[in-house]
């Protein structure tokens, strides 16, 4: 897929997501705002597509998942998705599924940039499988979340369940799953389901500060920083060690600015910065 790299904005042939680039964020879009951004098999393709292109595209250094209009995403599409899907052969049905993890899930959570999911309104069901798979999260106060495929008849599917393992408390997970009632981004801060929760009106803000930090820093040490945490987690402590220092080395070694030779000459030798306080400032590569 190509793309005019002079472009500040991308919009998927069907339209059903939106790319705006600026600064070293790519601001990316559901784009779906009359149906509350609801996901369809079309924005599920489609997305797969724009996380493709945002991989390889250097105006991307970061990637921030949010929604047009009112709504962050009312999770599944319940029409195009659900009922549709139903009624088609049995292999349209597993397209659809493969694809809606595709995105979600496997591409999200081993993106290989720094993703932030700003949740700016209604967040439902399936949607909460691309909010978890962000690294980071950010919600307004007055945003609305609910599990509620109860409310319509049906557990919740796809990966929503085992997203909210990774993320909240069981009480809380069985709690919502199985009451279906909402709660409001604070609430959703208080469980851990995001990081925080801010105003509406600073919501941008907020998060293209936390993206802008992101974007300045060094983009292979941050990629073996989270990729580590994120597998080492589902191994022994034995085979973590081993794996973490393996990562350690393969970051170092493949480090085209040297950040660690920079890092430890600037505290050590230059006694310019204190590595507890801040990061090292990034200048050309200082390996030997
Ligand atoms: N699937 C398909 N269409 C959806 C949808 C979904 N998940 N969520 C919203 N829409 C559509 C509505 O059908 C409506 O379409 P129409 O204009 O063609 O009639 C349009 O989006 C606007 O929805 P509306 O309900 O009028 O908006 P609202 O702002 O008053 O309410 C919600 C927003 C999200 C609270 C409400 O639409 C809703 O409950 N959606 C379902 C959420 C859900 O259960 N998702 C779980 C999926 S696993």
């Amino acid at each position: 897929m190509s793309v005019d790299a002079a472009d500040s904005s991308w919009v998927s042939p069907q339209a059903t997501v939106r790319i705006e680039f600026e600064e070293g964020i790519a601001w990316l879009y559901l784009n779906r705002p009359d149906k509350r951004n609801a996901m369809n098999p079309t924005l599920n393709q489609e997305m797969i597509l724009a996380l493709e292109l945002l991989e390889g595209d250097d105006r991307a250094a970061v990637v921030v998942l949010t929604g047009a209009g009112s709504s962050w995403s009312a999770g599944m599409d319940l029409k195009e998705y659900f009922r549709e899907v139903d009624e088609s052969p049995a292999h349209v049905e597993v397209k659809a599924r493969r694809d809606s993890a595709e995105w979600q899930w496997r591409r999200l959570i081993h993106f290989p940039k720094p993703t932030i999911a700003m949740v700016n309104g209604w967040c439902f069901g399936g949607a909460f499988t691309p909010l978890v798979c962000c690294d980071l999260a950010i919600a307004a106060q007055d945003a609305t979340f609910g599990l509620s495929e109860v409310n319509w008849g049906i557990p919740p599917g796809g990966l929503v369940s085992r997203a909210l393992a990774e993320t909240v408390s069981t009480r809380d997970a069985l709690f919502f799953i199985m009451t279906g009632e909402t709660f409001d981004g604070r609430r959703a801060a208080e469980m851990r389901l995001v990081n925080e929760a801010v105003p509406p009106e600073e919501l941008r803000d907020r998060t293209k500060t936390l993206a802008l930090k992101l974007a300045g820093m060094n983009p292979r040490v941050l990629r073996a920083a989270k990729v580590g945490f994120k597998k080492a987690r589902l191994m022994s402590w034995d085979e973590a060690e081993d794996y973490l220092y393996a990562k350690l080395d393969q970051a170092v070694l493949g480090d085209t600015e040297g950040g660690k030779q920079q890092g430890l000459s600037q505290f050590l030798d230059q006694k310019s910065y204190r590595p507890g306080l801040g990061a090292y400032t990034r200048e050309a590569d200082q390996r030997p």
